[in-house]
């Protein structure tokens, strides 16, 4: 199937699960679709995202407890668990969930490292992960989920970070020349600033990357927790 086909069944899933009570229904019905074909899976690249796997500090953070969030097939909980963090990894997609547990069961065993691979739901996450990660990683979910769901979902993200964690955010930036007919639907800048406006912000960083069409730009944006948020209850 050629990429232009499976971008299209992805805007017929999304176009019908938005006229339903269920507008992120369609994940799953894409996953399930896809039967186990990561080729039918656009925004799958079969390793984990780059701007994510070449952030400085990613190798000299103290490995601690991490969050994967909406994990899809689940390449950047894998690059985690390598570096030794105590990962967790979820999505709202049990088809992927599946799918991602399966896939690097044997190079978890290599490496001696752990995934707990959890079905979850980022605008209604479980009360004992409230402050509970050392680092919090979001990769172009926000992007890919509508109103009022993606403002809840944003709010959401600073309350699972510990005292002293990061929440790190990667996506694409909204710009005048903008391809508006989402999913994906580019961010405001300042939308991506209001994330973690809690936080302390550390570092928001524009890209146009080489194998992007043009006039594609993405960000990757790191805050650090304070004491009052991971206080909150
Ligand atoms: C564009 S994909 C990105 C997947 C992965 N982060 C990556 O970069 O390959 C967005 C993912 O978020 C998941 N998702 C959508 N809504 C979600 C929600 N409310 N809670 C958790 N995961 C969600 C989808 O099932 C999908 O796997």
């Amino acid at each position: 199937m050629e990429l232009d086909e499976v971008r299209e069944r992805l805007l017929q899933f999304s176009d019908e699960a938005a006229q339903t009570d269920d507008p992120l229904s369609w994940f799953e019905e894409l996953y399930s679709w896809a039967e186990g074909n990561s080729e039918w899976i656009p925004w799958d690249k079969g390793e984990p995202n780059l701007l994510f796997a070449s952030w400085p500090h990613l190798t000299s953070l103290e490995a601690g407890r991490a969050l994967v969030v909406g994990c899809g097939l689940g390449d950047d909980a894998v690059l985690l668990a390598g570096l030794g963090w105590k990962v967790t990894a979820f999505d709202l997609s049990p088809s992927a969930v599946k799918w991602a547990a399966e896939k690097h069961e044997e190079v978890l065993k290599l490496a001696s490292g752990t995934v707990d691979w959890q079905v979850a739901d980022i605008t209604n996450t479980p009360t004992e992960w409230k402050g509970a990660f050392d680092l919090v990683l979001e990769v172009h979910l926000l992007q890919t989920i509508p109103e009022p769901e993606r403002s809840l979902g944003s709010q959401i993200l600073p309350i699972l970070v510990a005292e002293g964690g990061h929440l790190l955010c990667v996506g694409r930036i909204r710009t005048p020349t903008s391809e508006m007919e989402g999913p994906p639907w580019p961010l405001e800048r300042q939308w991506v600033l209001d994330i973690g406006e809690e936080m302390e912000l550390s570092i928001i960083e524009e890209f146009e990357l080489p194998d992007d069409e043009p006039g594609i730009v993405r960000y990757r944006a790191v805050w650090r927790q304070g004491a009052a948020v991971s206080q909150m209850t």
